[in-house]
């Protein structure tokens, strides 16, 4: 079985995609195990609390410093023994320490197709702000594997979603969220549970699809 903890900041649209996929069985021999938010009083909170999945909170505010944070960071999700380490929207930037704890064992969903419109800076809607100043005529969702650059990890999938002329940043966000992120993220998890997915010369290879 694939024991999964999920880090959350805001809403939960996404662990609640892993939670009810997860229920009806599609995805596999897996288990979401634990719920982590650096923000207290989320609805992501109450979406783990509702199907039952212990959760905590672990706040920067609540420590002295940034490595005093990233310390108690690494320790909570250590002490949930994961096998997969799920970011879904966690707004926080990943401490080398943990990357190497958990090496391509930590995936992530970003509201774009990387490499455009990701690194620095741009998290939640602050994407689609500027996928509709650029004007591009299709943007996306990416699920890739976290190394210690911002964005920058083996791409694992992908799905285009089109821009409308009257978008505005919401309904666009609502758009990729429900056409690719709430699809991809789960369907990640499921070929990773299925040992479908391997990692070679910093790239990640789905089934016998590359050799
Ligand atoms: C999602 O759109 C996710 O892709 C994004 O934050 C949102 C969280 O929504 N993540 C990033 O921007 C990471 N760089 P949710 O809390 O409802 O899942």
């Amino acid at each position: 079985m694939l024991k999964i903890v999920v880090l959350v900041s805001g809403g939960g649209t996404n662990l609640q995609a892993i939670i009810n996929r997860a229920a009806d069985g599609s995805l596999g021999d897996i288990k979401i195990t634990s719920v982590i938010s650096n923000n207290p009083g989320v609805k992501a909170l109450d979406r783990a609390a509702q199907a039952g999945i212990p959760a905590e909170v672990v706040c920067p505010r609540d420590y002295a410093d940034r490595a005093a944070f990233n310390d108690a960071l690494l320790q909570t999700v250590r002490k949930t023994e994961p096998d997969l380490v799920v970011l879904a929207g966690f707004l926080v930037a990943i401490p080398p320490a943990m990357v190497q704890a958990f090496p391509n064992r930590i995936i992530n969903i970003h509201p774009s197709l990387i490499p455009a419109f990701c690194g620095k800076g741009f998290y939640g809607l602050k994407v689609h702000e500027a996928v509709l100043a650029r004007g591009v005529r299709v943007t996306g969702a990416t699920v890739h594997f976290v190394d210690e650059g911002t964005d920058t990890g083996p791409i694992l999938l992908q799905q285009a979603v089109r821009v409308e002329a009257n978008d505005t940043p919401e309904i666009l966000q609502r758009r990729v969220m429900e056409e690719a992120e709430w699809v991809i993220l789960p369907q990640a998890i499921s070929l990773i549970a299925r040992g479908l997915v391997t990692v070679r010369d910093g790239r990640a290879i789905i089934g016998e699809d590359e050799k």
